[in-house]
């Protein structure tokens, strides 16, 4: 399967798929990365890896559809049939939203429903809460919905701040991303009424 990955930085996520598709087990492959952020670090892991890039600034775009429409254009001609989300930082208009229903997919460093939105970590250690996760999830209109194809739970530690969590919650992030595109690419997840089935079962996502 081809995909789109889009990005706003630092594309650790970007990183951790394009290592995956190197392997023998899996089914996809990185055809295309775009960035709205021309200074973005994840630029450079594309450019390593050969892969093509581009640079569409939001910037440039007087409203959010006519970017939007660019980003279609790119992922389309590139052949991609997923776009996935990793790391971008720019809110997608719902009609974009709605052309890439069921083929665009999302990773978000909480155990969603849990902690929508930005800041995640240090809003989870104010919480104190003892586990805190990640999620792989179709996108949906809502910000951070949509339904889970692949959930972590991960440890919070007494002495924790936003940084050490991010970097144990990161870690998991870049095995769970490659494994549910890799679940998709090779056709074992499929959606009925919302609900996510992987091998024709529905189970429950945690790991
Ligand atoms: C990750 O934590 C991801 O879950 C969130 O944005 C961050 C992107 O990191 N959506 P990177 O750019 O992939 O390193």
């Amino acid at each position: 399967m081809k995909i789109a990955v889009l990005i706003s930085g630092r594309g650790s996520n970007l990183q951790a798929l394009i290592e995956s598709s190197k392997t023998i087990d899996s089914s996809f492959k990185v055809v295309q990365v775009i960035s709205n952020n021309p200074n973005a670090l994840g630029l450079e892991f594309s450019k390593n890896a050969g892969i093509p890039y581009k640079v569409i600034d939001h910037l440039n775009f007087k409203d959010r559809e006519s970017f939007d429409t660019v980003i279609t254009k790119v992922i389309e001609s590139s052949g991609a049939e997923l776009v996935c989300l990793a790391g971008f930082m720019r809110i997608l208009s719902s009609t974009f939203i709605d052309h890439w229903r069921d083929r665009m997919v999302n990773i978000h460093p909480s155990k969603l429903p849990a902690f929508k939105g930005l800041d995640v970590h240090q809003r989870v250690i104010d919480s104190g809460e003892k586990f805190t996760g990640c999620t792989v999830h179709f996108v949906r209109n809502e910000m951070d919905t949509g339904p889970i194809i692949c959930q972590s739970t991960i440890p919070v530690h007494k002495n924790d701040d936003k940084n050490t969590l991010a970097s144990r919650v990161l870690k998991k992030e870049h095995q769970i991303y490659p494994q549910a595109i890799n679940l998709l690419a090779k056709g074992r997840v499929t959606l009925i009424e919302e609900q996510v089935l992987i091998d024709g079962e529905i189970i429950h996502p945690n790991k």
